[in-house]
């Protein structure tokens, strides 16, 4: 931690006891949460809803169930804050040390404003860039891409990488082909400089927009806007090949691994755990375990639980990988994955952080909870300025425009 803040960063363990550089700047993942909706849909409740079975969904995909936000109140933005408070809180750091908010999502709240910034509004996070990022499921990854390199350029000390989803307000209920396979959850991590050697070590992004048709959302965009038509043939709705995205994750899964590990410098047998994108149980055999011949004990699984979450599924993912006792200082980690665009992305970890829960006692969570309530209390306060001012006073002409603003923006402080 290269400003003395509190936080976890200053936890981070050097391998072999070697002494840390205070010279290099390295990016680790300090803080980690998720939260999933409450409702589970089973394979059992789909045979109800479309013409399927419990074991063709099991066989096929190996998913079980999913988590579903059937809350019309729970949104990607609701499920995202409480993910980010509980990457906050593992890391020890307050929302107004945070330097930027990367949303990934495939589902945001709106096409614009972006997700990001109503959870930076909601974490208090005052002095944040916010933004999201749209590379469908590999969006994580990408995320964590770009906290890695702010990072090391010295732009950013703490760098908030969520993944976020309500896929299924944009699943066809009615599709069998996808309705089966997508769950709503969010996973966050939040990326810190270190002095201390390890952390996101590499990371391999790619695309190929030839197979932009394999998975998609046609509609609600420029090139379809929203129409009595669009909405009357579903085209809001997500349209996939399956069996194309199947073969080209294969492919990618295997090679995005290898080019990674390359570029970290290691060998497939230097890796300790394999987190890859929780889409389908084959694709992850016939990637991860066939073609690079990692063995399944090696590979972190959890899609039985919750099915394909898209961005959230990695860092969701992580969350139980390291609850399960599987994540470990010194040892080297893969997050990798895919998804429409297509789009493909990897990342090796060299993990460097304790991961034992740490209590803070009641004074700390009382500050926290109460910087919560005062992000509710000034962005309440701002809103309701706001739609005084335009409602009462007029636009003042250019040349009227007084040195400082009449509206006064209420400070950023908590
Ligand atoms: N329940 C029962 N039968 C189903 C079904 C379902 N939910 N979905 C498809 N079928 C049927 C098909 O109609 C087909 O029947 P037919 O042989 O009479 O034509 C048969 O099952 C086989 O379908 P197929 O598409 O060949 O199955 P598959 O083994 O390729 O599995 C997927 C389908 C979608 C599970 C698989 O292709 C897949 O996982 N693809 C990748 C999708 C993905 O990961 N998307 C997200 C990317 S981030």
């Amino acid at each position: 931690m290269s400003n003395g803040q509190e936080g976890n960063g200053n936890r981070a363990v050097s391998p072999n006891g070697a002494a840390p550089q205070p010279e290099r700047r390295y990016a680790q993942i300090v803080g980690w949460g998720c939260h999933v909706p409450e409702k589970v849909i089973t394979n059992k409740d789909l045979e109800q809803i479309v013409d399927t079975s419990d074991e063709w969904i099991r066989s096929r995909t190996g998913i079980e169930q999913r988590h579903v936000a059937a809350d019309p109140k729970e949104t990607t933005a609701t499920l995202a804050i409480k993910a980010a408070r509980k990457a906050l809180e593992t890391a020890d750091v307050y929302p107004r040390h945070v330097d930027l908010i990367i949303c990934a999502t495939s589902s945001p709240e709106h096409t614009f404003p972006a997700t990001a910034s109503i959870v930076q509004d909601a974490l208090g996070a005052v002095n944040a860039g916010a933004f999201d990022l749209s590379a469908a499921c590999s969006g994580f990854v990408y995320g964590l891409a770009l906290a890695r390199g702010l990072i090391l350029a010295g732009d950013a000390e703490y760098v908030l990488v969520i993944g976020a989803e309500t896929l299924s307000r944009i699943v066809d209920w009615t599709d069998r082909n996808t309705c089966i396979l997508f769950g709503d959850g969010a996973g966050a991590v939040l990326v810190a400089a270190s002095n201390v050697p390890g952390g996101i070590q590499a990371t391999v992004l790619g695309s190929d927009g030839s197979g932009a048709d394999a998975l998609s959302l046609p509609a609600g965009g420029s090139a379809m806007p929203a129409s009595l038509e669009t909405v009357s043939n579903g085209s809001h709705y997500i349209k996939m090949d399956g069996k194309a995205v199947f073969r080209f994750a294969v492919r990618v899964m295997a090679d995005a691994t290898r080019r990674v590990l390359e570029k970290a410098g290691l060998a497939v047998d230097d890796v300790d755990l394999v987190i890859p994108h929780q889409a389908n149980k084959r694709i992850i055999q016939n990637s991860i375990l066939r073609q690079l011949k990692i063995p399944e004990e090696k590979v972190f699984i959890n899609l039985q639980k919750y099915g394909n979450t898209s961005t959230a599924s990695i860092p969701i993912a992580l969350c139980e990988a390291i609850e399960a006792g599987k994540v470990k200082p010194g040892q080297n980690i893969v997050f990798v994955g895919f998804g429409a665009g297509l789009s493909w992305a990897a990342a090796a970890i060299h993990w460097s952080v304790p991961v034992e829960k740490r209590e803070y006692g009641w004074w700390r969570s009382y500050q926290r909870r109460a910087s919560y309530q005062a992000a509710a209390a000034r962005s309440m306060w701002k809103r309701a300025l706001r739609r005084v001012y335009s409602q009462v006073l007029p636009t003042p002409d250019e040349d009227e425009w007084p040195e400082t603003s009449p509206v006064k923006e209420p400070e950023g402080s908590d």
